[in-house]
């Protein structure tokens, strides 16, 4: 029984260092902040805004969630605040415990293995049923962007699940009017598949170009936010800020609940700290240096976008380009949906790029087969766990229902969020000795709060979030006790491997 808690000894990672074993370190500050930018603005401004603005209805007429209304903007500052929280604690362990795995590296130093076990099957929901979201997304703006030069149809551009789900008549006919084989309907979401394989090829060959790559799509997405905030500053109404918070703090609760996907991805550079240059100062850095910035940006996009028109107005899958049509600003519509396109596609490449590294130090541990964490023998990024995590979610999105998938990835990723705050406190309880190169600073307070703020945001999903995400966890615990517990090396006395032949 004790063995399910030991923890991992913190030493010199597998493959540390530069000179020529493991994974490459390229990353400066700037490229993280780029990379912070790239995972966090993407789908969660561009299209959970409006259903946190709004709030949502069910079919039948119940409400599902209270709309924040312009209070939005104080969802978001409360937000920001709680990821401050988390992200310092993040910090200090990234620092210390500087490995590809995050979280799941974190909590098998801290918690032993049974919990990191778990955290690495929650981290799933983060990364990869959170990109499934985000290249649904994807495909419909893109859909919409290309529309006035190809009319994809609908059984091209959208998932079985999405449309059996859907309560729009439209998409809804689908069901009766696509082509069939075998008696079974064909309806596959293209676009957001193919997507999905670009992204994977790119981080196949490697980190430092994909690292290019997402810098150029960080700029643009900084450009179109930019243009939204400035045409969409001059047509204001203030009249639209009345009422300010149409439901009180139950709204703004709630709309925090589902617009916390918008803050996603701030920890997901710290799977990175192997590839990075100096990670005892440039990870803390890196991290809290691109919170500061997306929280500013939406706190801003948010003021404008319910500035521009009534809040329940944006209650739409694309409300940034939505709330331009409405205040007849048509002209630009079509930059703000290319924008959406290039952010969400800079969101999967991070997010792409983080779940295989974690994949890889769950393999190092021997609690993956070990194929998984092979090394390419050129590119030296690990292709095997790569390419699977490309199929998988690109297979995911072929069928998926995005709005189910929201809440899954916000519950799995707070959850994670509060073991990183607890794992802080147990390993300066249990290693008050081993060098940080970056200290939380009033720690007893400082980590607490970040866990409570981050149950609290948890409480505002609705109840079959926790429902969906229970299931998730039970069967991540009866995975480990059929793979993990035997095969972890940890238990059978043995170091992590080192995979550095291709
Ligand atoms: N924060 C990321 C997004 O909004 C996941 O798309």
């Amino acid at each position: 029984m004790n063995s399910l808690f030991a923890r991992k000894p913190i030493a010199a990672p597998a493959g540390e260092g530069d000179g020529g074993h493991g994974l490459r370190r390229t990353l400066v500050t700037k490229d993280l902040v780029a990379l912070s930018i790239g995972a966090v603005i993407g789908a969660g401004i561009f299209s959970t805004l409006g259903t946190a603005a709004a709030g949502e209805v069910s079919p039948t007429g119940e409400v599902v969630r209270y709309a924040a209304g312009p209070a939005l903007v104080i969802s978001f500052v409360l937000l920001g605040a709680a990821c401050a929280l988390a992200a310092l604690c993040y910090a200090e362990l990234a620092a210390m415990i500087p490995t590809a795995g995050s979280a799941y590296a974190y909590s098998y130093a801290s918690f032993g293995e049974l919990v990191a076990w778990i955290i690495g099957f929650d981290l799933i929901l983060e990364y990869a049923v959170g990109n499934v979201a985000v290249a649904i997304s994807w495909s419909s703006y893109f859909t919409s962007l290309i529309s006035p030069l190809v009319d994809l149809p609908g059984w091209l551009t959208h998932g079985y699940f999405q449309v059996k789900a859907s309560s729009n008549p439209a998409i809804h006919a689908i069901l009766d009017t696509a082509p069939r084989i075998g008696g079974l309907p064909i309806i596959l979401n293209l676009p957001a598949f193919l997507i999905v394989m670009a992204i994977t090829w790119l981080l196949v060959i490697g980190v430092r170009e994909s690292a290019r790559v997402n810098n150029v799509m960080v700029l643009v997405k900084l450009a179109v936010l930019a243009l939204f905030v400035i045409v969409g500053a001059m047509h204001i109404d203030p009249a639209n800020y009345t009422p300010f918070a149409p439901n009180g703090f139950r709204g703004i609760h709630q709309g925090a609940a589902i617009v916390f996907f918008a803050y996603i991805g701030f920890d997901a550079i710290s799977t990175a700290a192997e590839e990075v240059k100096d990670p005892q100062r440039t990870m803390p850095r890196g991290l809290m240096l691109g919170l500061g910035i997306c929280t500013l940006i939406y706190v801003i996009v948010g003021a404008v976008a319910t500035g521009l028109v009534p809040y329940q107005q944006l209650a739409s899958s694309d409300p940034l380009a939505h709330a331009f049509d409405v205040a007849g600003l048509q002209r630009f519509e079509w930059i703000i949906s290319a924008g959406a396109v290039v952010s969400m596609a800079a969101v999967l490449l991070v997010f792409q790029y983080g779940q295989p590294r974690i994949f890889f130090s769950m393999a190092r541990d021997g609690l993956l087969p070990a194929a998984a964490a092979k090394l390419h023998p050129k590119y030296r990024t690990p292709h095997i766990t790569t390419i699977i995590t490309g199929l998988m979610v690109g297979l995911a999105a072929l069928v998926a229902d995005d709005v189910a998938t929201y809440d899954l990835t916000n519950i799995g990723t707070l959850f994670a969020f509060v073991i990183v705050c607890i794992g802080v406190l147990i390993l300066r309880y249990v290693e008050p000795d081993r060098p940080r190169p970056f200290r939380v600073p009033f720690v007893w307070l400082v980590a607490p709060l970040g866990a409570a703020a981050c149950v609290f945001v948890m409480k505002g999903l609705p109840p079959v979030a926790w429902e969906r995400f229970g299931i998730w966890l039970a069967i991540g615990v009866v995975a480990y006790l059929l793979y993990g517990r035997r095969h972890s090396r940890l238990r059978r006395g043995l170091p992590p491997v080192d995979f550095d032949e291709g």
